[in-house]
This record gives C-alpha cells, structure tokens and sequence, in this order.
C-alpha cells in the first residue's frame, strides 16, 4: 500500500496533481501540505496540514506518523522571482530537496518525485530541439539551483539507491492555478487577460519561443513516469519533455481566431533575457522510448480548452 506525501500541493502543479494522485490511490492515502492554505477541492478530498519546505522535523516526523512511503516535492521559487532574491532562493529551492533526499535514504522511501526545468539549459546551449545530453550553463539563479538539483538527483541514485524521479518541464499552461513569478507565465496570463479584459500587454517579445506543455499532459507525464519500472528509468537526473512550442505572436493569433477584437501589445522587460537564454524546442526521444512519454494538445486545442475553462470561470 503506497501512502504519498505532497509538498507544495497549493501551486500551479500541485492543485492539480494532488486530485489525480488522490484519485488513483485513494483521498487518505496522499497527504497534501503546503505553506500556504491549500485550494477548497484539496481540503475537502483529503487530508492536509501546513508544511515549510525547510522545516525538517516536521517532515520526518509526518513521513513516521502517517507512514510515508513517497513524496513529490513541487515547491519552490520560479526563475523570474529568483532573480530577484537570489540567496533566498537559491535556499529555498536547494534545501528543501536536500533534505528530501535525505528524508528518502533514511527512511528508505520507494520513490520520490522532484521537478527539474528547461531552465538547467543557457545561452550557450543549442536552442532548437534542444537534446536530453548538451551544454548546460544556466545563467539564471532558479536554473543553476535545478541544474545542481538534478545532480544531486542523480548521485542520491547512485550512491544511495534512493529511487528519485525527475521531468524538466516546459512552460505549463494552466486554467486551475496561476503559476507566479516564472518566465513562461506569460502563456497564462494572456488567457485570462484575454478573457477578462480583451487585451493584453506582454512582457516578453512577440517572436520569443519557448517550450510550453498543457498541464493535463505535464499530469499525466508525471503519474507516468513515477508508476514505470524502475529499470525502464535509465535517466536519474532529469528528463527532457517537449510539449508544444510557440511565440507570444503565434499564441495571439489562435486567440484572435476565438476573440477577433483581442488586442496584443509587447513590452518586455527582464524576463525577456532569461527567454532568450532558453530552449526554443525540446527533444524528448528519450522519454518517449523509456517509459512512453506523450503529448496530446496542439496550440489550436490549447487555446480553445483556456479560453473555454477559463470563460467558464468569469461567466459562472
Ligand atoms: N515555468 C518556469 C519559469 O518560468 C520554468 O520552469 O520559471
């Protein structure tokens, strides 16, 4: 019987990701915590208590209490918000998965899951379908922290056994939860700005590509990856996922085939460096032939599901 731990169940991924994971192994067997009060739908369904990352003591003693037997770990500052508060940051995102690697080896734990990013990528990396094994100097404080995560990953694997599984995700685009601080969050708010307001001011340049993947694929990628054999996750650090790759222009436009009065302007700011020195596409050979990665949405259904949910939610 697997009981599971989530940290960080409140954020852009773990609201939605803790209902799935409650749904496959049952509400009382996936305790969500989080810093902050978790979402209605995650305090009804399930068990939840308040959890800083960095507090220790109090996971171990939650992974004894309730007999833990996998954490997925999904807090942490976003590239955008790093850059602002660097050390802090830099704390926030390593300790906390240091000690969860820890927690895993003492504790013998089966699996653990922590995110990675295509944030571990840099200005020197090749841009276009970018591969699993390439230059890695990322320049960002939320990318070194993911870089070294994924190194950390991989040697608590090696040396200690501890089962740990990682994705870098791309963008994820969402209608749940807002993301928050992030580089790709642009492909979110111009949903709701769109809907909202019928425009939408963007902080990063028209022609900017980057990764994005629908949270739905990123959920079911997730559940996938960490319910595969153990032999047939050959890569401990950190797996490339593609999703879908589009511009601001492009995104707009799809947008405008639903909206014909959606008005897009361009004003980028700081987070148009941090793009730049990003992945424009991503090759996920590996994954798809590991354990059987896929990505269901185009841009097309993308849009027509964001603009769909989110309606739903302004309108009822
Ligand atoms: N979406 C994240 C960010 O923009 C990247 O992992 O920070």
């Amino acid at each position: 019987m697997e009981k599971l731990l989530v940290i960080g169940c409140a954020g852009q991924i773990g609201s939605e990701l803790t209902l799935e994971l409650r749904r496959i192994y049952g509400n009382d067997n996936v305790i969500a915590t989080d810093i902050k009060q978790a979402p209605q739908d995650i305090l009804e369904s399930g068990p939840f208590e308040i959890l800083n990352a960095l507090d220790a003591a109090k996971l171990a003693e939650m992974v004894d209490k309730n007999k833990i037997t996998q954490i997925y770990h999904l807090a942490a500052i976003l590239s955008g918000n790093a850059e602002k508060n660097p050390l802090p940051s830099w704390n926030i995102n390593m300790q906390s998965l240091l000690l969860l690697l820890e927690i895993a080896r003492e504790k013998k734990l089966n699996k653990i899951f922590w995110p990675s990013s295509i944030a571990v990528f840099g200005p020197t990396t090749p841009r276009v379908e970018t591969p699993q094994y390439t230059v890695m100097e990322p320049n960002t404080v939320y990318g070194i922290s993911k870089l070294a995560g994924e190194r950390w990953m991989e040697y608590y694997f090696q040396k200690f056994g501890v089962d740990g599984r990682s994705l870098r995700y791309p963008g994820l685009i969402s209608y749940k939860t807002e993301a928050g601080g992030g580089t790709t969050d642009y492909a979110v708010e111009i949903f709701y700005e769109a809907v909202k307001n019928g425009k939408y001011e963007c902080f990063l340049d028209e022609n900017t590509y980057l990764p994005m993947m629908m949270m739905e694929d990123a959920i079911k990628a997730t559940v996938d990856i960490m319910e595969a054999d153990p032999d047939k996750v050959k890569i401990r650090s950190s797996y490339n996922v593609a999703g879908i790759s589009f511009s601001p222009k492009e995104i707009a436009a799809e947008i405008k085939k639903h909206m014909p009065d959606f008005a897009i302007t361009y004003k980028p700011d700081f987070r148009q460096a941090i793009a730049d020195s990003w992945p424009q596409s991503i090759d996920d050979t590996n994954a798809r032939k590991d354990w059987g990665l896929r990505n269901t949405y185009d841009i097309k259904r993308m849009s027509k599901v964001m603009l769909d949910e989110i309606g739903k939610k302004f309108k009822g």
